[in-house]
This record gives C-alpha cells, sequence and structure tokens, in this order.
C-alpha cells in the first residue's frame, strides 16, 4: 500500500529504492550484519527489487525469485517462479550448489482476515525455509518475514535447532500497525 505520508515512501523516491521495505533490509543488516560483500543471497518474494538492491549495493550477487515479474536489475538474476513449488530447488541449485544467505520477504495477498494472512504467511515462511534448508550453506544466514499470530510459536520452535543464533526482530521502518515480524538466523547448521 502507498501511504503517501509516511516517511520511507518518500526516502524510497528520494535515494531511488523500488520500495520502501528497502529501509527495513538497511536496518536488519545494519543491526545483525546478515550480509557482506560477494555474499550469493537468495531473495524469495523479491518484486518490486528494494532488498535485491540493497544487497546489490553491499556488493553481493543476487539470484532473486517471484511470482510477479521483476525489472531487470544489474547483479540480479532474475526467475519467476512460486516459491511453493519444490521444482524450484533444483533450478536455484544448478545456479550455484549453495548460497550464502536467504532472505524471504514474501507476503500473501491480505485478506484483512487475521488468521488467514498469518497462515497464509506461515506457510509461505515455511517454504523459504525447506528452501533454505537444501541451498544454504554451513555457517549461512537467514532472514524471512511472517505476520505475527497463534502459529509463530511452533515456527520458531521448529527453526530454533538449525541456527546458533536465532531472533525475532522488528525494524523501525515496519509500520507500527503492520502484523509483519521478521526471524533472523545466523550460522546455519545442517541437521
Ligand atoms: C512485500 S513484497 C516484497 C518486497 C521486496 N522485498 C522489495 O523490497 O521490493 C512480497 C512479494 O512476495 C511475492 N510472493 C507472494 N507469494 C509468493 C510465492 N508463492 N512465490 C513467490 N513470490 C511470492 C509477491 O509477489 C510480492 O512481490
Amino acid at each position: 500500500m502507498k501511504d503517501k505520508r509516511d516517511h520511507y515512501y518518500w526516502e524510497a523516491k528520494k535515494k531511488g529504492y523500488r520500495s520502501r521495505a528497502a529501509f527495513k533490509l538497511l536496518q536488519i543488516n545494519r543491526d545483525f550484519k546478515l550480509i557482506r560483500k560477494g555474499d550469493l543471497v537468495l531473495d524469495l518474494g523479491s518484486s518490486p527489487g528494494g532488498w535485491s538492491q540493497v544487497a546489490v549495493e553491499i556488493g553481493a550477487f543476487v539470484v532473486a525469485v517471484d511470482i510477479n515479474p521483476m525489472e531487470d536489475l544489474k547483479g540480479v538474476t532474475f526467475i519467476k517462479a512460486d516459491i511453493m513449488d519444490e521444482k524450484l530447488i533444483d533450478i536455484l541449485l544448478e545456479i550455484s550448489d549453495s548460497y550464502d544467505v536467504v532472505m524471504s520477504d514474501a507476503s500473501p495477498k491480505i485478506t484483512g482476515i487475521w488468521t488467514i494472512d498469518h497462515l497464509r504467511s506461515i506457510d509461505l515462511a515455511r517454504a523459504s525455509f525447506n528452501i533454505a534448508k537444501k541451498v544454504l550453506r554451513n555457517s549461512g544466514n537467514f532472514l524471512v518475514k511472517v505476520f505475527q499470530g497463534e502459529e509463530i510459536k511452533n515456527f520458531y520452535d521448529d527453526l530454533k535447532p538449525y541456527f546458533a543464533f536465532k531472533k525475532f526482530h522488528s525494524p523501525k521502518a515496519s509500520r507500527k500497525s503492520s502484523a509483519e515480524i521478521y526471524f533472523v538466523g545466523k550460522g546455519f547448521k545442517k541437521i
């Protein structure tokens, strides 16, 4: 939703970012140092491309995936695909057998019904983690958005053993009214 009174909306326009979401990743990366220069980053639910832009600016190479199209971006290989489709994993592994960072800002179409939106976002977050389990390198980093609700604790418990560092975090650029929160996992352990 474009709210023209929103500070980050205007900041994104001024700085040439395709989305205000870019500021969320900038803030998360400042706090948790998930992406470094030279990393290969997988960006799930990437359109219109704000997060990919931030990763490229850091000096990362990006493979981006979205069910919707995304305009070309230098340094980014884009795949138009559904992250729920398990065939995607083979395509990603053909590009590289391991990724340094997997990040997912994928969101379901909002219905406004809290429980439905929450459960659909958990499905997308679990699909993102299934991909991460197959493509993320040992000690790699993972970031995923979820809408808060009753399943969040189970989701956290399922991911917990896979990461040396794990935390839910809400960046300043997330709207106060938003249900979204980000799971930050560092130091992935293949188990
Ligand atoms: C909030 S936007 C991402 C914004 C992006 N991080 C940026 O900075 O520009 C969420 C994206 O998730 C995508 N998405 C939702 N369901 C998906 C699915 N099943 N597979 C792939 N992408 C999906 C949507 O098409 C949408 O582009």
